[in-house]
């Protein structure tokens, strides 16, 4: 299968030298891409900016801001099977990019923002190609997931404790199909998880091409 992983934080800019982020370390999108690798599939990672080192066998879309990942998603979906929105792309972005490095004084400064577009919401309601969502939340972690797999049109959602999984080597997910269904795996390394995660897809998936195809 040609898997297309978005991993990591992406960055908005404020002025020359400063930018809005999140603490997303691309970890988890990371170990899912060398799980799909080692699993004997395609992938093309889009990348933001992490401090990984990229996978041995994945072809590898550098970007920074969550429009660059918007264009490149929309680019790249035309060719993959399953799209894994592992990124953990900005919400807001300031509504002007100051061109020059905005100067320290000493009154308040208040910035305004928009929203960023959203990449999953945008994607065609009938499509080809599976997507999975990632769903990072600090309450309420079931009702919140399963309300962006309906709301997002995600074939399936992967939730986590963002308290649990951001910038850490280990994390521990929950798994929720258009279904019902709903798998778990326990607290593991990343890699572990991420192998898991591919067993899963590759199960579920094949269970709906055969169907498809009957
Ligand atoms: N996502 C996206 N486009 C955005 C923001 C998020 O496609 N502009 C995707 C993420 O990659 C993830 C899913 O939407 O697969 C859920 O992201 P998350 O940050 O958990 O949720 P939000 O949509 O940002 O909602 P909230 O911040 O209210 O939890």
């Amino acid at each position: 299968m040609r898997f297309l992983i978005t991993a990591g934080p992406t960055r908005e800019p404020i002025d020359p030298i400063r930018y809005l982020s999140n603490r997303s370390s691309g970890k988890m999108g990371y170990a899912i891409a060398e799980a799909a690798i080692e699993a004997g599939h395609e992938v093309i990672l889009i990348s933001g900016p992490v401090a990984l080192n990229r996978p041995h066998g994945a072809a590898v879309i550098p970007i920074s801001t969550s429009d660059q990942m918007f264009d490149a998603v929309q680019q790249q979906t035309r060719n993959c099977d399953v799209l894994v929105m592992c990124a953990a792309v900005a919400d807001y972005k300031p509504v002007a990019v100051f061109t020059t490095k905005l100067k320290k004084r000493d009154a308040k400064l208040a910035l305004e923002l928009i929203p960023t577009r959203d990449i999953l919401s945008s994607l065609p309601k009938t499509r080809k190609y599976f997507v999975v969502g990632f769903a990072a939340e600090t309450e309420n972690i079931e009702t919140n997931a399963q309300k962006k797999l309906l709301k997002k049109n995600c074939d399936v959602i992967v939730a986590n404790d963002a308290r649990v999984g951001m910038e850490s080597d280990e994390n521990e997910v929950e798994i929720y199909f258009r279904d019902a269904e709903k798998k778990t795996i326990s607290r593991a390394s990343k890699r572990i998880v991420a192998r898991e995660l591919m067993k899963i897809f590759e199960k579920y998936f094949e269970k709906r091409l055969t169907k498809k195809t009957q």
